[in-house]
């Protein structure tokens, strides 16, 4: 007997994917291999300077190392179950999207994603075609129903991109982001079914 075979990973599922942003340059969407760890890592340590929206501190994005991201980048290629694509725009990599499953049985229809593009590069439709692509995973995922994201309740941007794709506030705890002493943002949880 033939057994159905199991969700593939995501470097199998996709074809790297390229598009044209609006000023010329080329975008490349594509699952990552272990030689993008340096990259990530610039990646990551960049965008931890230049907003207040990621969890991270520069301070401890600064503690990260290539080492940790090959590890990084490993757990989303043999995990069937977890994604991660990055976007490249001129050799360089600007974004990248990941889908995290918990591996309980009780959560395991659940995945929990997260966004990220540079700002040089933010407004070009990068977001959306990383939403694009992470949605077209997760809608053929065999287990995947439910997605959610936390978001900080001051990020417009991010809170808008959602929206436009169906995502919607399920869930907001005040104060539940510390940016410095004294100064907080809400903490907001979104949702979206991905299955009926
Ligand atoms: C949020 C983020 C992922 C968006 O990526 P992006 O590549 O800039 O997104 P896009 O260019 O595809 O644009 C997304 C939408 O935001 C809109 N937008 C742009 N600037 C905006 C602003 N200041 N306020 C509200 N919406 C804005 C765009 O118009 C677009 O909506 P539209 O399709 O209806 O026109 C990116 O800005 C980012 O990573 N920011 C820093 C880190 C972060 O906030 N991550 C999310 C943590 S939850």
């Amino acid at each position: 007997m033939i057994k159905s075979s199991p969700k593939p990973a995501a470097f199998f599922y996709f074809r790297t994917m390229r598009h044209f942003l609006p000023n010329g340059a080329e975008l490349i969407i594509r699952p990552p291999v272990v030689e993008d760890a340096l990259g990530l890592l610039r990646n990551f340590q960049r965008m931890t300077q230049e907003t207040d929206f990621l969890l991270f501190t520069p301070g401890e994005a600064l503690e990260l190392n290539e080492k940790s991201e090959e590890d990084f980048i490993k757990t989303y290629l043999k995990n069937p179950d977890q994604l991660m694509l990055v976007a490249i725009v001129n050799d360089t990599l600007v974004g990248s999207i990941t889908v995290n499953h918990g591996g309980y049985y009780k959560r395991g229809h659940t995945a929990e994603m997260g966004i990220a593009v540079e700002r040089a590069w933010s407004g070009l439709g990068i977001g959306r075609r990383l939403m694009t692509a992470m949605l077209r995973w997760a809608e053929q995922h065999e287990k995947i129903q439910l997605l959610y994201l936390q978001v900080f309740g001051s990020n417009d941007k991010a809170m808008h991109l959602y929206r436009n794709f169906g995502f919607l506030e399920c869930g907001r705890l005040p104060y539940g982001i510390q940016l410095k002493e004294g100064q907080y943002a809400d903490l907001v949880t979104m949702y979206r079914r991905v299955k009926p």
